[in-house]
């Protein structure tokens, strides 16, 4: 059995410049590019807590609450929130950053599932995680619940 490891253990933070290629025609990012970051920083984090290779399992809806234009800077935070036998929780928080402005705004947050897969693709079992501020206790508390809505969300096909 893997020794358990904190949250902090495996946090990340990554900004990226928005640039013209990622852009629509009001110079604004495309969504599916913030998914795509989203999701990479999602499989880094867990990676690091699970020390295996890690594939996506699912995705929570993403609202768009604010958009980012080019020469913003693009931050995203994640952190495990939840681990079960071989499935890890990841919260991911995006926000938009203008420098010349100096004005910071929310754009999107999701809740991803990864799992750890052994060199077959097989799932194989993660360290248990260790919440320890008043926050990571919450979101680690109130995990059961989404795993919940998603098993619910997922018979509705
Ligand atoms: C995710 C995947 C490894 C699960 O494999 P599986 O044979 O169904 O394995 P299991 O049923 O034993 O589930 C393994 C874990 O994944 C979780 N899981 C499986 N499907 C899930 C889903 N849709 N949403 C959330 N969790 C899921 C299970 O709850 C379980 O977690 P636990 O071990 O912590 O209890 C497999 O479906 C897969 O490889 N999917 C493709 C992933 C991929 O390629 N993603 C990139 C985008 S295409």
């Amino acid at each position: 059995m893997k020794s358990p490891l904190p949250v902090s253990y495996s946090k990340m933070k990554q900004t990226r410049l928005v640039l013209p290629p990622d852009t629509n025609h009001l110079d604004t990012i495309f969504g599916g590019k913030v998914l795509a970051y989203i999701d990479e920083i999602a499989a880094l984090t867990a990676m690091k807590h699970s020390s295996c290779v890690v594939v996506t399992a699912s995705i929570d809806s993403v609202d768009f609450m604010s958009s980012a234009k080019v020469g913003d800077a693009l931050t995203l935070e994640a952190s495990v929130t939840w681990t079960g036998r071989t499935s890890m929780e990841v919260f991911v928080q995006v926000s938009a950053d203008d420098l010349l402005a100096g004005q910071k705004v929310m754009t999107t947050e999701s809740f991803l599932t990864m799992v750890a897969v052994d060199q077959n693709g097989k799932p194989t079992e993660v360290p248990r995680l260790i919440p320890e501020t008043e926050e990571e206790i919450r979101l680690y508390e109130t995990a059961p619940a989404r795993k919940e809505h998603r098993k619910s969300r997922s018979t509705l096909r």
